[in-house]
């Protein structure tokens, strides 16, 4: 039998895993063990942290539904969402950056230019965000899928927020012939992330804040192109330099402008987007 040391630990374990595991699963789980235990013998984790650690995961587990997810909301607080995102960038697409835990599927299907704020809000201001979305070569791109959505003033999402209709500040749109889109909603305003369960024990750990800069959330897709999920965050919002989730790149700042005379919203803003062809998918499929 074989005497498991501190100094093998790491190669016992993974010469458990089967030789007919995935090729991918086996690099995943083997790093994954090798940088755990190393990170455990380092910082020598004590049982007591241990069973913590456990029962704080329990808790995060306990409070996620479908309508929230708070081990996304820890890879946030980590960074470790947005250094994902980062590992997948190559040359010419837009930046990319976290989807966040506030994302539903099938948002209401809008016409070019309509509004997705179902209810007002005292105070609000009104934006018409448009732009063209565009391969990376620039040559615009017809039919692509836009979802966006965005918090109310008083910083929730709308599953959040009993008081607001399902799906408010959500939309589908198409782009046009020449790959323009358009929508209007509201000046988005500053958030806190959910801090009132295992992501707000986890700043409260850091002793850091929860607050993330007004943005808007935008989820690309076309076929044939890499899908883009990204934000726009609007230049003048506080913690454009102290985000709690480090998702903010200075590629994704727009400038809101007042609305030119005769415009039928406070704020106007520009905003295009490039995607990235798969070209090679296109290439193989195509022999
Ligand atoms: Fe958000």
């Amino acid at each position: 039998m074989r005497n498991v040391t501190q100094q093998n630990i790491s190669d016992v374990v993974i010469a458990a895993l089967s030789s007919d595991i995935p090729a991918r699963n086996r690099q995943i789980l083997e790093n994954l063990i090798r940088h755990i235990h190393a990170f455990c013998i380092e910082t020598k984790v004590t049982h007591a942290e241990l069973i913590q650690a456990c029962q704080f995961l329990v808790r995060a587990g306990h409070i996620s539904d479908d309508a929230r997810n708070e081990f996304i909301l820890l890879s946030d607080i980590l960074g470790i969402e947005v250094l994902v995102d980062m590992l997948d960038l190559t040359d010419g697409e837009s930046e990319s950056t976290v989807l966040g835990p506030f994302y539903r599927e099938n948002p209401p299907v809008l016409p070019k230019g309509a509004s997705i704020v179902q209810k007002s809000f005292e105070g609000s201001q009104s934006v018409r965000v448009s732009g063209t979305i565009s391969d990376t070569s620039g040559r615009p791109i017809p039919g692509v899928i836009i979802d966006v959505w965005e918090d109310a003033p008083n910083g929730l999402y709308e599953q959040q927020d009993p008081e607001q209709p399902d799906y408010n500040l959500r939309g589908r749109f198409l782009t046009d012939e020449e790959g323009r889109y358009e929508f209007v909603g509201i000046r988005p305003a500053p958030y806190p992330i959910p801090y009132d369960g295992a992501a707000g024990e986890l700043l409260n750990y850091m002793g850091h804040h929860p607050w993330r800069p007004g943005h808007i959330h935008f989820m690309i897709q076309k076929d044939g192109y890499q899908s883009l999920v990204s934000q726009i965050y609007d230049a003048d919002t506080k913690y454009l330099d102290n985000d709690a989730v480090f998702a903010v790149k200075e590629s994704l700042i727009g400038k809101l402008h007042k609305g030119p005379a005769g415009s039928d919203t406070d704020l106007v803003m520009e905003f295009d987007f490039k995607l990235k062809p798969k070209a090679a998918e296109i290439a193989v499929a195509a022999e």
